[in-house]
This record gives C-alpha cells, structure tokens and sequence, in this order.
C-alpha cells in the first residue's frame, strides 16, 4: 500500500484536493469511515487520487476509459474480448443506487483535471449478504496502489450496506488479480470453477478473531 502522509497543502492543480487527506483502514477493520465520507482524495507516490461514487453522467468517460484499456485488460475485467462497453454493461455501471449496486470510480489529477483511472463496482447477489465485485484500472495505471485505495473504498463502502461477503471471479491465469486481492482480505476462500477462480472475501472479523479483551 503506497498511500503516503499527504503534503500539508494540496497542489494548486488539484482540482478538489482537500488540505489534508485521510489515511486508510485495512478492509475488516473496525473503523469503516472512510467510505461514509466519499470522495476521498489521497496522495500516491504518483499523485493525487480522488475515489468517488459514480453519476448518471460518467458514462462517456467510462466508454472511453475501457477503451484506452489493452485487450489483455479487458480480457481479464470482461473474461470475453470485449472491444466496447455494451449498453447493459454502461448500465450496469452507471446506475448504482449506492446500496444494493455500487460504482466507485478512481480518478487521478492531471493537469488540474481529474482524469479517470479505474472502476469497481459490487451488486447484490439474491439473499443479500454477498455481492458480486470487480476491478479494473487502466494499463498505465496499474501497479501504483490505486487498485488497493478503490478496494478498500468498495468493501467499505460494502460493508456500510450490510454486506458481509463480497465474491468475484477471476481467471485462474490471472496471478496479478489473485495476490492483489490475496493481500487485501484477510479472509479469503477460493473455489476453483474450470478457469475460473470464485473468490469469496469475508468483510469484518469473526468473533474468534478478535483480540481478547484487557
Ligand atoms: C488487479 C488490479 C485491479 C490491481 O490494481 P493495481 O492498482 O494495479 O494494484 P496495486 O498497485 O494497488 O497493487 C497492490 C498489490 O497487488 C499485487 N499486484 C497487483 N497487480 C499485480 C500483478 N499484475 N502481478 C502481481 N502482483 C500484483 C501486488 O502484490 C501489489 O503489492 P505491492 O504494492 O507490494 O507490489 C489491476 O492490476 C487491474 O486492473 N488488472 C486488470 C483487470 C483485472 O485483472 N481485474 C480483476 C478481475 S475483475
């Protein structure tokens, strides 16, 4: 995780960048109050990056951010060699009620704008304590810490919806997707679906794993 103490001042170009930024909680740990708090601006070894629920007007960015995408991300996000989003898939995206379906968008500030990175998103699965979740990020900017910062926005936020559990399929090739989300959830189960990994990540703590009192 790269999120650094902010400077004390935000830079000039940053467009909404807060005078200080909050720092993150591991998912699972008690203190889910970040998310509450959207957006969230925090300062990277790269710069600066704002996380923030998706609008009904972000769908022409997002059109054009999964097509700045390579194949081989969209390939690993979609698991099909998707070229553009489809209409259900924009729909998908944009049209989070903030509770049963959720959109997070990363965007990081370029030249006094806020240029759009990367996406997660969950929908409630039928039963409602899981929700199905995935991410991607755009190529260059992969390998940064984004992806950890959105993360744990989306199970915070997840959490704040009472959700316990959050899955998601991954490719089996995908080895880059399963140590970032490895490293993420302290409590992990995988089950192995052909090639397909379904990847269930437990939000909170059971009660054994709590330190004991005194
Ligand atoms: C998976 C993904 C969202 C991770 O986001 P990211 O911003 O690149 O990840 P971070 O920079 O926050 O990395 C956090 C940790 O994850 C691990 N990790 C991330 N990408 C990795 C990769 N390609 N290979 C190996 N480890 C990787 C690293 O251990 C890293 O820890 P480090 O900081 O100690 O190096 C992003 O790489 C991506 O969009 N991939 C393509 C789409 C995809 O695979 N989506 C998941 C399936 S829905």
């Amino acid at each position: 995780m790269t999120a650094t103490v902010p400077s004390p001042t935000a830079p000039p170009t940053a467009p909404s960048a807060p005078p200080t930024a909050r720092t993150l909680t591991p998912p699972g740990a008690a203190a889910f109050g970040e998310a509450r708090r959207l957006p969230l601006v925090v300062r990277l070894e790269i710069g600066w990056v704002r996380v923030r629920p998706v609008h009904h007007g972000d769908g022409p960015a997002l059109h054009a951010l999964v097509g700045r995408m390579s194949a081989r991300t969209r390939w690993l996000r979609f698991h099909a060699p998707v070229v553009q989003l489809t209409a259900s898939q924009l729909r998908s995206l944009i049209q989070a009620d903030h509770r049963d379906q959720e959109t997070l968008l990363a965007e990081v500030e370029q030249g006094g704008r806020w240029r759009l990175a990367g996406f997660a998103q969950y929908h409630r699965l039928r039963g409602g304590g899981h929700a199905d979740s995935a991410i991607a990020l755009e190529d260059a900017w992969q390998g940064h810490g984004i992806g950890t910062v959105l993360a744990r926005c989306l199970t915070e936020r997840a959490s704040l919806a009472g959700i316990v559990a959050l899955t998601g399929e991954v490719l089996s090739e995908n080895r880059g997707a399963i140590g970032f989300i490895r490293g993420l959830a302290p409590r992990l189960e995988r089950r192995l679906h052909g090639t397909t990994i379904e990847l269930i990540c437990w939000l909170g703590r059971r009660a054994d794993q709590r330190p004991a009192p005194g």
